[in-house]
């Protein structure tokens, strides 16, 4: 299926005006006259060291046409994450499941899942993992925590957190991850639980391209479309491009 540009052209200056805001943020000295280029069709030129694309997930690039053949891992079993975790096993996905209240996990297991008994069970069994935890706190519980999923991570493996937290805990749990020598993805996600249960989400990722790459296939059973924001430098979302992704839903709508 041909890519679909998600951002229109009629939108494409209030696009370059974020990625300008953006650049500001993460660059601070670049000059106040610097006018990042307008987004267009063909894959973007890196902004300085940033590099923005809006992609549908039905990209034409080869990494989201294939299928993910290794083991997923789903930590946190919320409205969010169960739909997520259920829609992944629906799809023939291997998935091993964890959440804090194990009653959650019985559904999943009855489709099909795996259960282990804590996140770092999960990771070492995993290729790659997802979390969908509740606020920064948990996510760092369950990532860095006891037997949280760090301890099971090692090289080769990767660890993509969807849920909503701040850049400070994304920074953290990625340098966590970093020093298993495991790959970090930050994912957060927009919409809510219908657009969870239809596929529909859409995803903001930054972090390890490879990884990017590698879970395309897994971001295109759950959500319709994703953007990716960067991966020639680590940049921590943190929700800074939520109003983008509303502006681009509000323009194709
Ligand atoms: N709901 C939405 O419409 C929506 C939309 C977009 C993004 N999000 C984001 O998605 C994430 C998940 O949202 P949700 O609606 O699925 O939340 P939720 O239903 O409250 O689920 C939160 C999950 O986090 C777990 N959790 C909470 N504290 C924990 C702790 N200390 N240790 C281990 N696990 C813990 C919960 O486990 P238990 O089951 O044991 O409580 C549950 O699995 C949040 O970051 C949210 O901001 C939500």
């Amino acid at each position: 299926m041909p890519s679909t540009l998600l951002a229109k052209p009629n939108i494409n200056n209030l696009l370059s005006s974020t990625a300008m805001a953006l650049c500001s943020a993460f660059c601070p000295r670049i000059s106040a006259n610097f006018r990042p280029k307008p987004f267009s069709s063909s894959p973007s030129k890196p902004l300085l060291s940033l590099s923005f694309k809006v992609f549908s997930s039905q990209a034409t690039d080869a990494s989201s046409q294939d299928k993910f053949s290794g083991r997923v891992g789903f930590l946190g079993l919320g409205i969010m994450g169960s739909p997520m975790a259920q829609n992944l096993i629906k799809a023939g996905c291997d998935v091993i499941v964890w959440n804090r209240t194990k009653s959650k996990c019985d559904p999943l297991i009855s489709l099909g899942a795996k259960y282990s008994s804590s996140p770092e069970e999960v990771a070492a069994n995993c290729d790659v993992t997802f979390a969908m935890l509740a606020d920064p706190e948990s996510a760092i519980d369950v990532a860095c925590g006891k037997n949280g999923a760090v301890s099971g991570m090692g090289p080769g493996k990767g660890y993509v957190d969807i849920s909503t937290v701040d850049v400070a805990t994304s920074k953290l749990i990625n340098e966590h991850i970093k020093a298993r020598g495991a790959l970090f993805l930050e994912a957060p996600v927009s919409g809510s639980k219908k657009p969870a249960e239809d596929g529909q989400l859409i995803f903001l990722t930054a972090g390890d391209r490879s990884l990017y790459e590698l879970v395309s296939p897994l971001l295109d059973i759950l959500g319709k479309v994703f953007c990716l924001v960067s991966h020639n430098t680590q940049i921590f979302i943190g929700g800074i491009l939520k109003p983008v992704i509303e502006l681009v839903i509000a323009s194709n709508s």
